[in-house]
Parts: structure tokens; C-alpha cells; sequence
């Protein structure tokens, strides 16, 4: 049996700078921390960006040896590189285009020529370590020419691709002057991936018109291949949430800051700071709900944990000003001497403080304005050890699909998602713990190891019948 490589834009590490030197951590975040405990068990080697650049080709090399004994091989970027790849192709063309804010797309050849430039780098370094019969899975819409641009060179890897967040309709993916291009590119792979059954519609509507491949059943016909298109909603690592939510940290926290906010209700929203999360929308709902009803005042505040993201991007710096200015008006007009109604913090949080906030958060507000899956809403969903709390939940996130027991709202109707958060202050405990028992079983079946089970054996399958095809 061949190893597993997965290829990423970033390594599941943390880079911080300590002196003038880049210390790497391992990170647990998003799905990483889920496949690498599956990985553990098997050969696998893991290629992505380290998430800084290293510019001293000391540090480089020592950085190569340290993530070699955890099965990682960074790829190396100079500043400039990172700018126009990771800033520039991925955050301000690729990023606007698939989560439909065209106005902010940036249409630059020199950028999308790095962009190739970084996807072949990716590819020369894994063929170097690579052999016939390996598995490569690919994640996200950094790396979509790799799929192709690997398979030329070895087609006898087996390659998956998912992609995490959605794929627009075709209306709006053919803007980009490299459509051609990009979808060929992920043409490479065998099986294609993606969170929603609505995404794969339109990326199979974007290749028949684009590129004029027919297609039956989720299979694409290439001129090279058989590729299968398919949905795998990605899901949390279930059992860590709740064992966290139970443990002796995450129960002194819930304790102080029960003690520190005494009788109050919560309505927490956490997410990156992204203009795809309608954060101010989050924030006029808020505001809209005081306003209608004084009585919650001292009584409701939101936490709103900012996760700073992608900082050097000039809308996001544009956002971070507009969410700043939102919470001062807001907390300005009703602040009394010991109660805010907006308890902000632009920062990471612990993931015990994270965990203690789904705790005694009475409402999650997962209000995206467009999101592949979310995971905010499943992990908080995993830690309502209690068994009760409500979520209010984007129809325009991936998961609004699986969490159908959630209150279902459009992020753009402010009128509507301050009714949503009012009526889930005043749902009845048996109708909470109805809904989240249900829900709490979705997430617990549907976990993030479920996903990577059903991914790679759905891989094995359509290489198989690719084989079978063959031999006829
Ligand atoms: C989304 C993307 C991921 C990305 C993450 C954080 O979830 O699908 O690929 O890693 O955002 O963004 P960042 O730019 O910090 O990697």
C-alpha cells in the first residue's frame, strides 16, 4: 500500500516569531487536528507553507529538520511570493469570486502568475518524495492547478481534491479570466470534493459550460480520465469538544465567568474577522433587539470573539475599522456603570476559553453572508454538554443543510435575524433540548472522521472503476 500525502496551503502549525527566529507549534485547529490523529497510524507526509517567510536559508533548513520527525515538509515563500500568492491570487481573487463579493476581485495577470508559479513549486517538491500508488489529497482553492499539473507528471498517484469553501455559480466563476485554467487544473484529480451538493451543481454546471465535459451520475468525463464530483460535508472532531466542555479547565472558567456575569444571558458569535461573515450584520441584529426591547438591557449581552485574519488585506483592515466604530456606537448608547451590552475581543482566544463561552452562551449567532460549511456552529453544538442552547444559523453556510433543527435565517434580513435571536432568548427548555439532542446526533455521526473515511474510500472507488474501464 502506497503512503498518504496531504497538501495544504498551510501546515497545521502555528508560526510565531520569537526573536528574529520562526518557533513552529502544532496546531489543532479546523480539520487538521482530526486527520492528523487518523494519520498517526500510518506513513503519512504533510506539504504546506509555514505560514511566515523564512528568508535565512539556515533557518529554513532548520525549520526542514525540526517538522521532519512529525512527517511535515514546508514549502518555502519569500515575502513577496506570500503577498502576491497567499494576499493577492488567493485572498483578493480567488476569496472574493467563490463567496460572491465580485466587486472586491482583483483581476492582475502578474498575481495569477504566481499563483502558478507557487502550484508548481508544490508539485516538484512532492514528486520528489513521491511514488506510483500514493495517495495525494489536496485541500482548498490555493492549490487548484496541483491537481493537473501532478497528474502529467505521475498518473499513477491517486489524487483527491476538496475544496472547503463553496464554489459559485457559473454566473460568477466565469468572470475570472483564468476559468479555463483553473478548472482544468482541477480536472487532475480523481475524486473532486466539496462541502454542499449545491457547490458540486456548480461546478460540474461551470465545467460543462467552460470547459464542454459531459457528465453522468458525478462523474466527469475528461479527454485524460474519469473524475467523480461528489459532497462530503466536513464535521468537527466531535469527542474533543465534549471532553473539553467537561473538563476541569473549561469548568473553572464556566464558573468565574458565571460569577462574573451573574444572572446575564449570552449570545455568542465567533469568527474570523471576514467580510464573508457579516459581522456587522451580526452587530445591527444586536443592536436592533435592545433597541426593540429594553427590557434586555443589563439583562443580554453578546461576547463577540474576532479572530484577526488575512490582516494585511485592505478590506479586511477596511472591516476591522467599521466593526470597531459598530461596537463603540453601540456599546455607547446603552453601556450602564457595570454592564456592556458588546463584550468584543479581536483576538485568538484559548480553546478552553473558547470552549467555556459555547458553555454558557445561551444563543450561537453563525450568521455568515456566504460560508462552505462553518464549523463555529457544529463545535459549539458538541460542547452543550447540557444538552440545551439554540443556535441561529445562515441559510447561506454550508452547515444550514445538516442543522435543519437550528433557527434558519438569510444574514442580510436584520429584521428578521432580531426576531430569530429574540425568539431563541424565549424558546422553552424541552423545545431547546429537542432540537439540540437532534442536532447533537448529526454532529456526533457526522464528525470530522467520518468525513476523511468516506473521502478516501469514495478515492479507492473511482480509481477502481478507472482501472475496470481500462481493461475492457
Ligand atoms: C477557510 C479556508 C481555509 C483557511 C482558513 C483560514 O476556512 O477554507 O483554507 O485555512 O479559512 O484562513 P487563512 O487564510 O488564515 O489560512
Amino acid at each position: 500500500m502506497g503512503k498518504m500525502i496531504i497538501v495544504s496551503n498551510r501546515l497545521p502549525i502555528s508560526s510565531t516569531e520569537r526573536g528574529d527566529k520562526s518557533v513552529v507549534q502544532i496546531l489543532a485547529g479546523e480539520y487538521a487536528s482530526g486527520l492528523l490523529n487518523q494519520l498517526d497510524k500510518e506513513e503519512y507526509l504533510w506539504f504546506g507553507w509555514p505560514g511566515v517567510a523564512v528568508a535565512e536559508a539556515e533557518e529554513r533548513a532548520e525549520m526542514i529538520v525540526s517538522l521532519k520527525e512529525k512527517g511535515m515538509v514546508p514549502i518555502f515563500m519569500d515575502q513577496k511570493e506570500a503577498e502576491q500568492f497567499y494576499d493577492g491570487f488567493c485572498n483578493e481573487t480567488l476569496w472574493p469570486t467563490y463567496h460572491y463579493f465580485t466587486q472586491y476581485i482583483a483581476f492582475d495577470d502578474d498575481l495569477w502568475e504566481v499563483y502558478k508559479k507557487i502550484n508548481d513549486r508544490y508539485c516538484q517538491a512532492i514528486l520528489k518524495k513521491a511514488k506510483a500508488g500514493d495517495t495525494v489529497w489536496i485541500h482548498d482553492y490555493h492549490l487548484l492547478l496541483l491537481p493537473q499539473m501532478l497528474k502529467e507528471q505521475m498518473p499513477e498517484l491517486k489524487i483527491g481534491f476538496f475544496q472547503h469553501i463553496p464554489f459559485p455559480s457559473y454566473e460568477i466563476f466565469r468572470v475570472l479570466p483564468w476559468r479555463k485554467e483553473i478548472l482544468e487544473g482541477m480536472c487532475g484529480a480523481d475524486l473532486v470534493g466539496f462541502n454542499t451538493y449545491d457547490d458540486m451543481r456548480h461546478f460540474l454546471s461551470s465545467v460543462g459550460r467552460i470547459l464542454g465535459y459531459n457528465h453522468e451520475a458525478g462523474y466527469i468525463h475528461t479527454p485524460h480520465h474519469l473524475v467523480n464530483v461528489d459532497s462530503f460535508p466536513l464535521g468537527v472532531n466531535y469527542n474533543k469538544f465534549r471532553e473539553a466542555a467537561e473538563s476541569k479547565e473549561v469548568c473553572e472558567l464556566v464558573h468565574q465567568y458565571k460569577h462574573e456575569l451573574g444572572s446575564q444571558k449570552l449570545v455568542l458569535t465567533s469568527d474570523r474577522l471576514d467580510y464573508s461573515k457579516g459581522l456587522l450584520q451580526r452587530l445591527r441584529a444586536f443592536d436592533l433587539l435592545i433597541d426593540n426591547h429594553p427590557e434586555y438591557l443589563e439583562k443580554v449581552s453578546m461576547v463577540m470573539i474576532v479572530m484577526p485574519s488575512r490582516t494585511t488585506v485592505p478590506e479586511y483592515m477596511d472591516l476591522k475599522e467599521k466593526i470597531d466604530t459598530l461596537v463603540g456606537r453601540i456599546n455607547s448608547k446603552y453601556s450602564t456603570l457595570d454592564w456592556v451590552p458588546i463584550h468584543y475581543f479581536y483576538r485568538r482566544l484559548s480553546f478552553h476559553e473558547l470552549v467555556a463561552y459555547y458553555r454558557i452562551s445561551s444563543v450561537a449567532l453563525v450568521t455568515p453572508l456566504r460560508d462552505g460549511m462553518n464549523l463555529v456552529c457544529k463545535e459549539f453544538i458538541a460542547s452543550r454538554t447540557n444538552g440545551d442552547g439554540v443556535l441561529v444559523l445562515s441559510e447561506m453556510a454550508g452547515a444550514s443543510k445538516e442543522l435543519q433543527e437550528a433557527i434558519i435565517v438569510n444574514p442580510n434580513n436584520i429584521k428578521m435575524m432580531e426576531q430569530a435571536i429574540y425568539a431563541a432568548l424565549n424558546s422553552p427548555i424541552e423545545e431547546q433540548q429537542k432540537r439540540m439532542e437532534s442536532m447533537q446526533k448529526t454532529v456526533r455521526k457526522y464528525d470530522v472522521y467520518h468525513w476523511s473515511k468516506i473521502f478516501l474510500s469514495s478515492l479507492d472507488r473511482v480509481v477502481q472503476k478507472q482501472q475496470k474501464l481500462k481493461s475492457r
